[in-house]
């Protein structure tokens, strides 16, 4: 768990591979439940609107593709469209339900074994998890690396973030929190090996 541009996503898609574990994005799923929306023409806040049309797809993920009743739209999911729409449909509580719902599944397909990103992974999708971790780092920190990632402005980058902090953190529904017994780490002076190594470490000692 952790806000946005902490490198959960990479560090975790690493970590999952050297540890042999399958990786699963939940955020992935969010995404593709507002590609629906968004393709589907309709407001992102209609709360009625939003769950039929999500109600209504089948959402799958394999081998870090997202499928939206089975077509891959891992790249579609990506666009800026998408993006400005994402917190406003995922902070629908049926739309967190259905989507839960799907999380769980898969983990159990995977005989319970996984690496789950996400934003509400070790407080609400899987409160028993063997092992959580709350990746974090500052707000600036987070906005360089993306806007080094992405080529956007900056000071645009920030405001995004903070944007989308506060309303990830403040909505009602399953809000950005830290989960009880995580494990925080806070990455603003870590590289990004020195990240995947104590991540490892944890795992490992776990077993
Ligand atoms: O990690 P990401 O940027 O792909 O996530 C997209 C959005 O989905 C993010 O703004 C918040 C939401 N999300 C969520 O509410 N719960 C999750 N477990 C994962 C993502």
């Amino acid at each position: 768990d952790g806000p946005g541009g902490t490198g959960k996503s990479t560090v975790s898609r690493v970590v999952a591979h050297k540890a042999g574990l399958p990786h699963l994005d939940t955020g992935a799923y969010y995404r593709a439940a507002t590609l629906a929306v968004v393709e589907a023409g309709s407001d992102p806040h209609d709360a009625e609107k939003v769950v039929d049309i999500v109600a209504g797809k089948r959402f799958a993920q394999e081998s870090g593709h997202m499928y939206l009743n089975g077509q891959d739209v891992s790249e579609a999911i990506r666009e800026e469209k998408v993006t400005a729409a994402v917190s406003a449909v995922s902070a629908h509580p049926s739309v967190r339900r259905l989507l839960v719902a799907e999380q769980r599944a898969w983990i159990e397909r995977h005989a319970g074994n996984g690496v789950v990103e996400g934003r509400d992974i070790g407080s609400v999708v899987f409160p028993d998890a063997d092992l959580k971790i709350y990746l974090d780092a500052s707000a600036e920190e987070r906005a360089r690396r993306r806007a080094r990632e992405t080529g956007e402005d900056y000071d645009a980058v920030l405001a995004d973030l903070n944007r989308r902090d506060r309303f990830d953190s403040t909505r009602v529904a399953s809000p950005l929190v830290i989960p009880d017994g995580a494990v925080v780490i806070d990455t603003s002076e870590l590289t990004f090996d020195e990240v995947v190594q104590r991540l490892l470490g944890l795992i490992r000692a776990m077993t």
